[in-house]
């Protein structure tokens, strides 16, 4: 009787805990996934796995849609595919704010007190109203700087290339690149502060997404003391800026803007916090640029019948022009064959694997729920590879986006989507494409080394700097 009485205590008290767990599952239903070992999560596989792989592997096993992780200190989900692609992008505000990773806030922040000890809670989010209110981005802006990024990446070539027989392309593509922005961003034109500049960018790029360990040696304290020396730099830009306005010179860059603007009970910007946006700004239009340039010169230099096509769609509007007139926004609606061949490009090697947000309201998605102060990440790599909506998706094939293949809703955002879109993306399209233009202008190339290693998932890098033979024409 009493072994009976044991065997249905035990039988009972199970079914309670099992329906307890179900009731409670239920209720929070969290995502599937695991947020890996203690503290440091799943960031050394986020960070040191190939991006495709990691968010790839964990579709499988637990969701094509959604999944949880713990990355860079921050429980997180990650919304896959179209669909989530286009929950995110719809839902800004209502359930999503914009959150940097830990890393990125503390190289940004230094001139917040006590910032060198801990990175402050919150990132202030108007970084890019300053982009996006006055309109420096918008196409009317742009138009105007179209001759100068013509002349620049003119100028460049010349200074670089000219008479080499062989050239590396990824140290142009920066020095290019970066002597765009601090034009556009500083109104600042010296090529030897903006060569000195290009190493302090590298470091900073591969540091925001790595581990925070600030002690001499790793990859976060070689961004921090990169951070510091462009900040110098820029309080030297900056105080000249100031100077050349009190003696009346007129000014047009951003820079200058941010000087004289105020806040609504009339302070000014202080210099710090000048310096810190202008970096964060240089930073975002930098190595996402030069990325795509440096691969676009890899695969055009693979693909001769690509090269012909686009050459052939450039010596055209080159031919329309007067000699040394400079390109303008008409020449640059025509460029469709090489714009299609820049997206290619960047569905191959995205310039930027995706990006984070802080989650504002507890919500559900595809049946899980997301509890407020939860991250979410999404990522171009749940879409871009995926040959359900890429035909061949190793293949490199611009034609792809003349028959309306990828067109498919949310599928290609290599600059996001919605409210947050990326501001620098028609800034982004003419710097490129004014590359494009000029370099198979004057140049055909061959790759030497087609098997050359690429390093780096949030910055990828060839190792040997992307080496390719000239022929001038
Ligand atoms: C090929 C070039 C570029 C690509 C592929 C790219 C891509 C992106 C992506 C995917 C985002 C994140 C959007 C999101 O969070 O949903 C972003 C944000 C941003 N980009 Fe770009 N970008 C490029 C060039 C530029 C340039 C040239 C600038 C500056 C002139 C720039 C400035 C920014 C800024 C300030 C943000 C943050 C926007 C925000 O948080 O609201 N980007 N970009």
């Amino acid at each position: 009787m009493e072994v009976f009485a044991l065997a249905l205590f035990i039988i009972t008290f199970a079914i309670t805990i099992f329906g307890f767990s179900r009731w409670a599952d239920r209720d929070t239903k969290l995502p599937p996934g695991s947020f890996g070992l203690p503290v440091i999560g799943e960031t050394i596989q986020f960070l040191f796995g190939k991006p495709e792989k990691f968010v790839g592997d964990r579709m499988k096993k637990y969701s094509p849609n959604i999944f949880k992780t713990k990355i860079l200190g921050e429980k997180t989900a990650v919304i896959c595919g179209p669909n989530g692609h286009k929950f995110l992008f719809s839902n800004e505000q209502k359930y999503f704010a914009a959150f940097r990773p830990h890393p990125i806030q503390y190289i940004f922040r230094s001139y917040q007190t006590k910032a060198a000890a801990t990175p402050p809670p919150e990132l202030p989010r108007d970084e890019t109203k300053v982009l996006r209110q006055p309109g420096f981005l918008k196409p009317e802006a742009l138009i105007r700087f179209l001759g100068k990024m013509d002349t620049v990446t003119q100028q460049q070539l010349q200074a670089h290339w000219e008479g080499k027989d062989v050239v590396k392309a990824f140290p142009l593509a920066k020095t290019v690149t970066l002597a765009l922005a601090c034009h556009f961003f500083m109104g600042m034109d010296n090529p030897e502060r903006i060569a000195r500049l290009v190493q302090h960018f590298d470091d900073i790029t591969v540091g925001m997404h790595s581990i925070m360990l600030n002690i001499p040696g790793t990859i976060f304290h070689r961004a921090n003391k990169a951070a510091a020396a462009i900040r110098t730099e820029l309080m030297s830009v900056i105080k000249e800026k100031k100077d050349a306005m009190a003696s009346g010179a007129k000014m047009q860059d951003i820079l200058s803007h941010m000087i004289v603007i105020t806040d609504p009970s009339g302070k000014f910007m202080p210099e710090a916090e000048i310096a810190d946006k202008v970096m964060g700004l240089l930073v975002a239009g930098y190595s996402t640029v030069a990325t795509t340039i440096t691969f676009l010169m890899k695969y055009v230099g693979l693909n001769p019948d690509v090269y012909e096509m686009i050459r052939a769609e450039q010596m055209e509007i080159a031919a329309s022009k007067k000699a040394g007139e400079f390109l303008e926004w008409e020449d640059m609606k025509k460029m469709r064959y090489s714009w299609n061949v820049i997206c290619e490009t960047m569905r191959l090697v995205p310039p930027l694997q995706g990006t984070f947000r802080e989650v504002l309201t507890e919500f559900t998605y595809a049946g899980y729920t997301v509890p407020k102060g939860w991250k979410v990440y999404w990522t171009v790599s749940t879409t871009n590879m995926n040959p359900e909506y890429f035909r061949d998706p190793q293949k490199f094939d611009p034609s792809r986006y003349e028959n309306g293949e990828a067109q498919a809703p949310y599928t290609y955002v290599p600059f996001g989507g919605g409210p947050r879109t990326c501001p620098g993306k028609e800034y982004a399209r003419l710097a490129i494409l004014s590359f494009v233009h000029n370099v198979v202008k004057y140049y055909k190339w061959e790759v030497m080394d087609p098997l050359e290693k690429v390093n780096g998932d949030m910055m990828p890098t060839p190792e040997k700097g992307l080496p390719i033979r000239l022929h001038r024409l």
